[in-house]
């Protein structure tokens, strides 16, 4: 490749966010689209092209029902516009937990095919093995703990997590183990007060919180919630905007416009040249 056709701006990397450990928060937010990357890119470090496009863009129940495909053509559409902020896009369930190899080809494919910086697995016991053997194979991971969306099934619901010892401790050893394992950021999802700053405490690569308190050395939502495009958000989104109520305004808008026929006016239509 020519030196013209190197891109200008610095993009973050793994190891820019597992320096930020302890020091200035790692600003990450989801994103699914080029457009909506295009708007998030200068303000955040990093974004997730997160399996929740699952259920924010595709009406599923929850993220179980997403498969590869989904996530490289969401990974590309991000990668199209993103300059400088890191992505990640996440491995779907069923792609990398029956084994290492598998999980291997899979996310190789997807850094290929979307050119992202890095791939996320949701950490239980048996993908500690996993994490490292991509890792050593050339690809950044990033962990996830805590609750754990594609373990909607066996936990029957999207549960808060770590509220009696037993659970802490485990939650706490597989923060641990995917940290040990060379992941260069963990997620903390869902986790009782208290939890993530002693997962941020005992590890040395950045946690990154969703409804996990300000205890981590990062902050992530799904963008579509704190825009306001749902009518129901969960306890630990914050809204920075309403834009369910702007677009349902606009839209009526439009609709009556075009009932009374004020909708195209004369500076929205195109005049044939005199002569
Ligand atoms: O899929 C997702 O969006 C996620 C984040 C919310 C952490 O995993």
């Amino acid at each position: 490749m020519s030196a013209q056709r190197q891109e200008t701006v610095k993009r973050f990397a793994a190891p820019d966010i597992a320096a930020r450990k302890g020091g200035v928060p790692v600003v990450c937010l989801t994103a699914y689209t080029a457009p909506m990357a295009e708007l998030l890119d200068e303000h955040c470090d990093l974004m997730l092209v997160g399996d929740s496009v699952g259920m924010v863009v595709h009406g599923l129940p929850n993220t179980v029902g997403v498969t590869l495909e989904m996530m490289i053509l969401h990974g590309q559409a991000v990668m199209r516009t993103a300059r400088r902020a890191m992505v990640v896009v996440d491995m779907p369930f069923g792609s990398y937990e029956g084994a290492p190899e598998i999980a291997y080809a899979n996310a190789a494919r997807i850094m290929k095919e979307t050119g992202c910086q890095a791939v996320k697995v949701e950490s239980g016991p048996t993908v500690v093995d996993t994490i490292e053997y991509l890792v050593k194979r050339g690809i950044p991971v990033m962990g996830h703990v805590g609750l754990r969306p594609q373990a909607v099934n066996v936990d029957g619901g999207f549960k808060a997590k770590g509220k009696g010892a037993d659970e802490r401790a485990r939650i706490l050893a597989e923060a641990k183990a995917t940290a040990a394992a060379g992941a260069f950021a963990v997620v903390v999802e869902g986790v009782a007060e208290g939890l993530a700053r002693e997962i941020t405490e005992a590890i040395g690569v950045p946690t990154i919180g969703i409804g996990a308190s300000s205890g981590c050395d990062g902050q992530i939502l799904v963008t579509d919630d704190m825009l306001g495009l749902f009518d129901w958000t969960p306890k630990f989104v914050r809204r920075y905007a309403d834009l369910r109520g702007e677009i349902s305004k606009a839209v009526a808008g439009y609709a009556e416009d075009v009932r009374q026929r004020r909708f195209p006016g004369p500076a929205e239509i195109y005049f044939a040249k005199a002569g």
